[in-house]
């Protein structure tokens, strides 16, 4: 106590929690968040924790999260906690919980896969393969996808 980073308690919106150490700015892309749009953000990185070593926290008043972005931020990371704030209460608060499929969120690598044909779109569908390290195998040829090429895809870089 005493040596903890403190950063305003925001009034309604939500925190990211738990982040792994680095990835803030990651799930600031995850939430298209550039700054720009007036909204009162902050970011957290790298300071201690008690559960995790170290953590980035994001927080963002006037936001509530979509399915599909808690999806992409447990593939980046797998231990964030979401906090829901409203009157500067934590009225929620749950654990991002990697998907067991993953429909139409990323591409598959193999470029022969069936998925990766001009000619009849079919949508690409992955099953988790392996937890930690993260792993997702192509429902259709196969193709084990990582995590950090995830992220890559996720991220658009
Ligand atoms: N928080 C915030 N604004 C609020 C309330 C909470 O920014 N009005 C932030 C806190 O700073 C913390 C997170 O939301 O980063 C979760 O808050 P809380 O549950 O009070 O903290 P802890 O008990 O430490 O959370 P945990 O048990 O998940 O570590
Ligand atoms: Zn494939």
């Amino acid at each position: 106590m005493g040596k903890e980073l403190r950063v305003s308690k925001i009034g309604n919106g939500t925190v990211v929690d738990h982040i792994t150490a680095g990835r803030a700015l990651y799930v600031l892309k995850i939430l298209g968040i550039t700054g720009r749009e007036g909204r009162i953000v902050a970011i957290v990185m790298n300071v201690e924790s008690r559960k995790i070593g170290k953590k980035d926290i994001v927080k963002v008043e006037g936001l509530r999260l979509r399915k599909e972005q808690v999806d992409k931020i447990a593939l980046i990371a797998p231990h964030s906690t979401i906090n829901i704030i409203e009157q500067f209460e934590v009225i929620e608060k749950y654990r991002v919980k990697v998907p067991k499929v993953l429909e139409g969120l990323i591409k598959c690598i193999n470029p022969s896969c069936i998925t990766n044909q001009p000619r009849e779109p079919i949508k690409p569908v992955f099953t988790l393969y392996n937890e930690n390290p993260l792993i997702f195998k192509c429902k259709y040829c196969g193709a084990k996808v990582e995590q950090e090429e995830i992220i890559r895809q996720l991220i658009g870089e």
